[in-house]
């Protein structure tokens, strides 16, 4: 199987069986890490970085040296063309015509998309905004394999900061296609984002319980849990298990604590942040019997939340997480450099894309991604962006921007079909009226408001105007 040419912006990108194959060559190469020079020579990779990074920039760098490769780098977005207002597009297609592969980390999220975009070789997303990491969650899946052997059926809590951490949300979703349970606890105000919970209740096959205000669920030292996945694999299905049972599943502890830092330079940009609880994982944490057996993991870098005194722990593996980001970045560019190919497992038949196909929306009617940190609302970038999303609901209708993923709800519809020319039958209903289920989709206009519906020439619809959908 061949993965050349191929992007990662979303750990959704890979199938299951294109991680595994990303892992085990990790593992290969990690047991001869200064025997792979051959592999990449007279290559150039482009690493981009217009975000502070130690770990990922340097452990990129690193794997394509060690794979015989050069590097071309930036680090800062004011020694660029981007601080005289050019656009990522035009920066994208530069850069794709000097390097084979390309690197990005962006403080906008959608920017690895857009580079993506218009780059002729493979992308790969080190971070973008709040949105994803995908190869931070490689390394974390192949220290939870390294440590656990398997992923499916373990039980791993997402702790701290999971609405500005991209990581937590890649992580999430592998967690969820490998069968892996998940304990929420962020800390308050700081839950994982809408669309995040979306993705993982209605494209992966798990359940989702909450357990938002609930008291007991919070326990001195730990962020209070807010909600449990749990995949069909795991060994009990949610509805067998009531809160009391949740409790007791609480008290038998989880396989690994991943911790986050709080993401204070997204943060700001958004509300809050200051008086925020945030316990620290210590020794005196660890010796819980509950944790006896859980592995503390990071991505790092951390600032308060983990107690240096838990460094010399065996349960802690932080710096060995971060150690591992070298023979996964390696191997990585390998196969998308196509200097390797990628091992299936036997048996198995390669399965290419796992993103689910969904309408997606093109009109120009107005629809506007409401996340300020989308690369489709940067004023450079609107000169060539059209705001696209994916129908991901009718019911409400929900609109997934195809850069961030964040969701709007707009609230009228119109059909382009039925006024075929004749001003008078130019009628506008209400999104969750029941003409939304009788608009092909090729036919349906979307607004945001009446207003904008009636400056485009619609007029309100007397019938079907309010109507809820009928129930079948
Ligand atoms: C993470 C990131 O940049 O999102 N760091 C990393 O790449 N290892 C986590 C963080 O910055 O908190």
């Amino acid at each position: 199987m061949s993965l050349a040419n191929r992007d990662l912006i979303t750990i959704d990108d890979f199938s299951n069986q294109e991680i595994e194959a990303v892992l085990s060559l990790a593992d290969e190469m990690a047991g001869s890490i200064r025997k792979q020079s051959g592999l990449c020579q007279g290559m150039v990779m482009a690493s981009l970085f217009f975000e502070p990074s130690t770990r990922t920039r340097l452990s990129f760098e690193a794997a394509m040296n060690r794979l015989g490769g050069r590097v071309i780098s930036v680090v800062e977005m004011s020694n660029t063309s981007l601080a005289k207002g050019e656009s990522i597009a035009d920066m994208a297609r530069v850069v794709g015509s000097y390097a084979d592969i390309i690197v990005i980390r962006h403080p906008w999220e959608g920017a690895a998309q857009v580079v993506a975009d218009y780059a002729e070789v493979p992308v790969i997303n080190a971070g973008d905004g709040g949105h994803e990491h995908p190869t931070q969650t490689l390394c974390d899946l192949y220290t939870l394999k390294k440590e656990r052997q398997t992923l499916e059926g373990l039980k791993i809590a997402l702790w701290g900061d999971l609405k500005y951490g991209r990581t937590v949300h890649s992580l999430a979703y592998a967690l969820a296609r490998f069968g892996a349970d998940i304990h929420f606890r962020p800390s308050p105000g700081l839950e994982l984002p809408e669309h995040v919970v979306r993705k993982l209740t209605t494209e992966y096959s798990g359940m989702l319980e909450r357990y938002n205000g609930s008291e007991d669920m919070k326990i001195e030292g730990l962020f209070p849990l807010d909600a449990v996945y749990i995949t069909p694999s795991g060994p009990h299905q949610l509805a067998n298990i009531p809160a009391v049972g949740i409790q007791i599943e609480m008290e038998k502890g989880v396989d690994a604590l991943y911790v986050t830092r709080l993401q204070k330079e997204r943060i700001e940009a958004g509300a809050g942040g200051d008086e925020l609880y945030y316990p620290v994982v210590d020794k005196k944490l660890l010796r819980e019997k509950r944790f006896e057996e859980t592995i503390v993991m990071h991505p790092l870098p951390r600032v308060d939340e983990l107690a240096y005194e838990i460094d010399a722990d065996p349960r802690s593996m932080y710096f060995k997480q971060a150690q591992r980001g070298v023979p996964i970045r390696m191997a990585l560019i390998a196969l998308l450099l196509g200097a390797k190919q990628a091992a299936v497992p036997e048996g198995k038949r390669p399965s290419r894309v796992i993103k689910k196909a969904y309408t997606v929306y093109k009109r120009s009617t107005g629809l506007l991604c409401l996340n300020k940190n989308c690369v489709s609302r940067q004023e450079t970038e609107t000169r060539y962006i059209k705001p696209r999303f994916q129908i991901v609901s009718k019911n409400p209708l929900t609109l997934r921007c195809v850069y961030c993923e964040h969701e709007i709800h707009p609230r009228y519809i119109a059909s382009s079909k039925w006024h075929q020319g004749i001003v008078e039958r130019k009628r506008y209903y209400s999104a969750d009226s029941s003409m939304l289920r009788r608009i092909q989709p090729e036919n349906l206009i979307i607004f945001d408001s009446e207003d904008i519906a009636q400056a485009r020439g619609f007029k309100p619809a007397k019938k079907a105007f309010r109507g809820k959908a009928k129930k079948r």
